[in-house]
This record gives structure tokens, C-alpha cells and sequence, in this order.
């Protein structure tokens, strides 16, 4: 049978307010209760969608063991109340995690084997640090298929600002400031919270609470600040606190559909995904995946970076986002990347990420009809990057 490749759109995302690792909000809160709630709020938000409906729940988590793990896509379904009959999995590409799921979920419903989605990650940093339970095998190292720099994901960062002499600690601390202060400016007007789900905390000293607003944001913060910090990667080094995104809790997802399934249904279509790309790069500067990974994707549809009028890039390290900036000829304070600011400020709880890009960026091209095409596009351990293409469903031009 002749098969036709269908639209799919993004049609609305939720999250958690993001944490801070350790003792922060989510100290005494599971993983699969984040992800629960933000299914949720989903639902709650989409009250068009039969909850039978769901053809699919993708949920992407970088350690998979524990309240992170027994398939937790399935497990979280289940625990937020959909029906016995809407299957889910996990998935996995480390940082890149909720994009893959967004992604590989979203090429489900333009195959034709779904109508709609929900795609989403969590990462508990708290309760799973950083390379908990890795076993990396011993060839890496004794074979020399990779630099032991490139497994610890700061010195990736240290030997970025290695390759690219230019991108001085001054211009990171400085991209990192204007990042602090575009999430402030964001919060004071609403922006962030749109798309928020106010999540119940508790702590056994200080009994329930509410979770309401991203606790990593530090308002104020100046290069004065930022310039007094260690820099814990490298004697001397570049990286530090300040520059490079924490270490975070939280979870995000998005309802992806068809796009005549969503018109069905009365579901929003807020943007339309065109296409996706990752690619490889060495592990020991995996900041710089989102370059090949954004070269090929604007190549295969004959586009250039001038097409792109929003880019939502996830801020791991500001030295990697200032080596995409440097690559593609985009100033550091360009007005199409993260006006709301990013992850140096908001925090990166790693799977997650990808679709909080994602929601920002719809609410972005909902607030700028003259833009068409945006971006998110994040870098991922052991070297790679992904980027996916976005169209503005809102662009003025439809309507002439
Ligand atoms: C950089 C890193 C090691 C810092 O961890 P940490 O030491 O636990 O971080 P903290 O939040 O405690 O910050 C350390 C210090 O810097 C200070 N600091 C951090 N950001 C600051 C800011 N914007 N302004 C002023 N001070 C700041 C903190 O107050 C703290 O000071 P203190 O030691 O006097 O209390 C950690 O955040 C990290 O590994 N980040 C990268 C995560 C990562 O690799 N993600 C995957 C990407 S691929």
C-alpha cells in the first residue's frame, strides 16, 4: 500500500519547575512522581483528548535504574491514570533524551503507526548523580578510542575552550550573565510559568510544600560574581559554576499529534516538526555536536542559518553554545537565541531538556508571527548533537 508521510505537530508541553540537585526542592520527591505529574497536567490541560486516544507515552531518562527505571514511559503511564491500554517506553541519548523521544515518537506519528504522543524526560539528578552505575568498558581508555577527558562532561567543555583560543572565560562569564538576566526578565513577565506545573515537594523536616518557579536562577548575578568562582574541571580552567549549567531534578513532556488528527480533535497545533538531525562528533568536545548535527539538517532542506529566525539551544556549558554562535557567524548576544534565557540559568536536569527547548520555542512563535522556522538543538555526551526543525504554525505568511 502506497504510504504517505503525515504532518505532525507539537501541541502542547508541560513541566515541572526545575530543582536543584541534593537538597534542593525535589530532595524527597521520586523521579516517576515528576514524570507523573507532568502527564498530568497534560491531560488536565487538553481536556479534547480522550486519554485512550494516547498511542504512545516516550519517556527518556539517562539512568535507568530505580524510580528512573522499570520502563519507566509504561510505568509512569500507569501511574498517572491513562488506560491499561496506552503502552509506553524509555528511551535514552543522555542529554538529548526528551528531543530522541520527541523526535522518534513524532517519526511514529508521520509513519503512520500513531496519531498522538506523548514524549517527554526526567532526570533526578539528586537521587541518580552523573554516571551512576556506568561501567564504561576498559577499551575506551586502553585502546585510546577515546581521551579519559571525554567522560566527564566539564573537561569536554575545558577542552572546548582549548579549540576555540577566542572564546575567552570573559565572554562565557559574560554570555552566562545575559543568560541569568533574560530568565529574570522572563519570569517577570509571566514567560516561564506558563508552562509550569505547580508540583507538591515534601520534606520530612518541613512537612508539604509546593513547587511553583525553577529554583536554579540566581537574578543578579554579575561578572564580578561569576569571575570570584573556582573553576573545578581544571587548575586555572574556564569552566566554572557560573558558565556551565548545574546539576538539576525534574521532568518535562509534550503532546505531539498528527496534524489533521490534532484539527479533529480541536487540539492546538502551535508548531509543526519539519525535520531532525543528529550526528557525531569527537567525544572529547561534545559541545560542538549541534554544528554537524545543524549543518546537515539546514543542507537536506537547502536552508541556511538565515532562515532560522528563533533558536532554542541548550545551554550545557556556555562555551558550547558560543562554538555554535562562532561556527555559524551569529553574534553572542543575537536576539534569536534563547530570548528567555537557558539552561546556565533555568537548569538541566540532562533528559529532560530537550522539550523544555520545545515548549519555549512554541510560546516563542506564538509572540512572533513573522518568524517561519526555529530551531532547538542541544549536544550530547560521548559526543553528538541533535537538532530538530521547527515551523511556525502562527506565521503571518500562512495567512496570505
Ligand atoms: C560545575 C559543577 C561541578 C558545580 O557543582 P557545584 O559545586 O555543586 O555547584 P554549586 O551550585 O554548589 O556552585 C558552586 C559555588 O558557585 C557558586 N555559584 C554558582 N553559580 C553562581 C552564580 N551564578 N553566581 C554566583 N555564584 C555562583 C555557588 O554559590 C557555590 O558557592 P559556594 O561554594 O560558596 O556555596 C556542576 O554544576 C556541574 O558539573 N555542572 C555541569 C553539569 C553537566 O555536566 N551536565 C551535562 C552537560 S553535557
Amino acid at each position: 500500500m502506497p504510504r504517505t508521510a503525515r504532518d505532525v505537530v507539537f501541541v502542547d508541553g508541560a513541566r515541572t519547575p526545575f530543582g536543584k540537585a541534593g537538597k534542593g526542592l525535589y530532595a524527597e520527591t521520586r523521579a516517576d512522581d515528576l514524570v507523573v505529574r507532568v502527564i498530568r497536567e497534560l491531560l488536565r490541560r487538553n481536556p479534547q483528548l480522550p486519554p485512550e486516544r494516547v498511542d504512545e507515552v516516550a519517556i527518556a531518562a539517562t539512568t535507568q535504574i530505580g524510580d528512573q527505571g522499570l520502563t519507566i514511559g509504561r510505568s509512569a503511564a500507569l501511574l498517572a491514570g491513562l488506560p491499561r491500554s496506552v503502552p509506553g517506553y524509555a528511551i535514552d541519548r543522555m542529554c538529548a533524551g526528551a528531543l530522541t523521544a520527541a523526535t522518534t515518537a513524532g517519526a511514529g506519528i508521520s509513519f503512520g503507526a500513531y496519531d498522538v504522543v506523548i514524549a517527554g524526560g526526567v532526570e533526578h539528578m539528586g537521587r541518580h548523580p552523573m554516571g551512576e552505575g556506568v561501567d564504561p568498558n576498559p577499551r575506551f581508555l586502553s585502546e585510546k578510542l577515546v581521551d579519559p577527558s571525554a567522560l566527564v562532561m566539564g573537561n569536554t567543555a575545558e577542552n572546548l575552550h582549548d579549540r576555540f583560543p577566542s572564546i575567552t572565560k570573559e565572554r562565557a562569564d559574560a554570555y552566562a550573565v545575559r543568560s541569568q538576566d533574560k530568565v529574570a526578565k522572563a519570569y517577570a513577565e509571566g514567560k516561564i510559568q506558563q508552562d509550569l506545573v505547580e508540583t507538591l515537594v515534601r520534606s520530612v523536616e518541613q512537612g508539604f510544600g509546593l513547587a511553583s518557579a525553577d529554583e536554579p536562577p540566581r537574578a543578579g548575578t554579575s561578572m564580578e560574581d561569576l569571575a570570584k568562582l573556582k573553576t573545578p574541571f581544571r587548575a586555572h580552567g574556564n569552566v566554572t559554576p557560573g558558565n556551565a549549567a548545574g546539576l538539576n531534578d525534574g521532568a518535562t513532556g509534550a503532546i505531539l499529534a498528527a496534524e489533521d488528527v490534532a484539527a479533529e480533535m480541536g487540539l492546538d497545533a502551535r508548531m509543526r516538526l519539519v525535520d531532525f538531525s543528529f550526528a557525531g562528533v569527537e567525544p572529547e568536545v561534545m559541545g560542538v555536536g549541534p554544528v554537524p548535527a545543524t549543518e546537515k539538517l539546514l543542507a537536506r532542506q537547502g536552508m541556511s542559518m538565515d532562515d532560522i529566525g528563533l533558536i532554542e539551544i541548550n545551554e550545557a556549558f556556555a562555551v558550547q553554545v558560543l562554538a555554535f554562535l562562532e561556527h555559524f557567524g551569529i553574534a553572542d548576544d543575537d536576539a534569536r537565541v534563547n530570548p528567555w534565557g537557558g539552561a546556565i540559568a533555568l537548569g538541566h536536569p540532562l533528559a529532560s531538556s530537550g522539550v523544555r527547548l520545545m515548549m519555549q520555542l512554541s510560546r516563542l512563535f506564538a509572540e512572533h508571527p513573522e518568524v517561519r522556522y526555529g530551531l532547538t538543538t542541544m549536544c550530547v555526551g560521548m559526543g553528538m548533537g541533535g537538532t530538530v526543525l521547527w515551523e511556525n504554525t502562527n506565521w503571518e505568511g500562512n495567512a496570505k
